[in-house]
């Protein structure tokens, strides 16, 4: 059979930049500030996806009436590609994020793309750039496909044309501060998701809708937001970008926990991963409903003894300090935990190719 990356056509950059200049980039990785020299485009219209091709990285054209601009049709993904010790290079899991993909397209009204677009896309676009797949420890490159609305028509229906692309961004570590706890404020006051609402799928519309919360949190001294269930405003959910564990230690094993998939957050796949990673290292794990008081209460006694967040971009980041109106919550003395540790290095020892990958997880380009 064909590889998927065969269904694209390749225009390479006549101007790509100087091997010098990417070099120089690539020594100091900020998270999503500089893109590859291409990026992959595919069109949907006349009800089928054609035109597939990776070209230079560059501007859209849109008509001002396509109705992404006005009603936020549009859902992305993010999955990384590791550099392996041989030189190759491996995508993490793109099988997982491609059916994420087609629930977020099927909630949003917008058509399935095939798996062999979408993985044939992530492969010809880092083929063509793969002298940006970094290899530094914790670095890799950050792939984000997208679908957006681009029919000229500002009625308010499911738009008939849509382009899907992926570019394509050297990463290290997502916040600026490295690899060191992020403190979290605990918004009572907005909400990111409600029952029936698109809290399960990575729509763009989520995101503008987290902006003020954020905001509010900076405000507060704080990092990111925790979200908590739009109800009772007590069962914690996520945070802005990634899913959150909690580490219990009953004298015994580690145990980590997770609320469980509501229909409200993000069903990660890093969250995913972890709930298998930790049978591997002898913790267990459990997805369940999570009231913040609860959580406060098993913290000051002892019962938690390390909170992380986890996600593709910021992999797996301590949480240090829990913060809302009223109470402010110290976790392991603002310190990096060993459970949150053990985990990211056997999270990054499979996507690096220095463990053996023994879920099947990487997909070799
Ligand atoms: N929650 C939200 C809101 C996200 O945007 C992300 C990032 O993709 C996650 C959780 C973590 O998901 P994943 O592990 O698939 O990256
Ligand atoms: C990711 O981890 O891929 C995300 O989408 C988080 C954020 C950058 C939106």
């Amino acid at each position: 059979m064909a590889s998927p990356a065969s269904l694209f056509k390749i225009t390479p950059s006549t101007n790509p930049l100087p091997a010098a200049e990417r070099e120089q980039k690539l020594k100091a990785i900020q998270f999503g500030r500089v893109f590859t020299d291409h990026m992959a485009v595919v069109s949907y219209r006349d009800g089928k996806w054609q035109d597939a091709e990776v070209k230079p990285y560059g501007p859209l054209s849109l008509d001002p009436s396509a109705s992404v601009l006005h009603y936020g049709q549009a859902i992305f993904e993010g999955f990384k590609a590791y550099r392996q010790p041989d030189g190759s290079v491996s995508l993490f899991r793109p099988e997982a994020n491609w059916e994420r993909f087609n629930r977020s397209a099927h909630r949003l009204a917008m058509p399935a793309i095939p798996q062999d677009v979408f993985i044939g896309a992530a492969e010809a676009l880092v083929a063509l750039d793969q002298a940006w797949v970094p290899s530094g420890s914790g670095e890799s490159l950050y792939l984000r496909p997208f679908m957006i609305a681009t029919d000229p028509f500002l009625g308010v229906r499911p738009s008939d044309e849509y382009l899907f692309l992926i570019i394509a961004s050297p990463a290290g570590e997502y916040f600026p501060q490295g690899l060191k706890p992020v403190s979290v404020w605990a918004s009572k006051e907005y909400v990111r998701a409600a029952p029936g609402g698109t809290g399960e799928a990575k729509c763009a519309g989520n995101y503008a809708a987290s902006l003020l919360a954020q905001a509010e949190a900076k405000d507060h001294g704080c990092d990111q937001v925790i979200w908590l269930d739009a109800i009772q405003r007590e069962l914690i959910e996520e945070m802005g970008g990634m899913n959150l564990f909690f580490v219990y230690r009953d004298g015994g094993e580690p145990v980590i926990v997770t609320p469980a998939l509501t229909g409200t957050l993000l069903p990660g796949i890093t969250r995913l991963t972890l709930l298998s990673l930790a049978a591997d290292l002898g913790y267990k794990g459990e997805e369940r409903r999570l009231p913040l008081s609860d959580v406060l209460r098993d913290i000051q006694s002892g019962a938690i003894s390390e909170v992380f967040a986890c996600g593709t971009a910021a992999v797996i980041t301590p949480v240090g300090l829990i913060k809302g109106r009223g109470f402010e919550q110290v976790v392991n003395n603002n310190e990096n935990g060993p459970v949150a540790m053990a985990l990211r290095d056997a999270l990054l020892g499979i996507q690096r190719g220095t463990a053996p990958d023994t879920h099947g997880w990487l997909h070799q380009v």
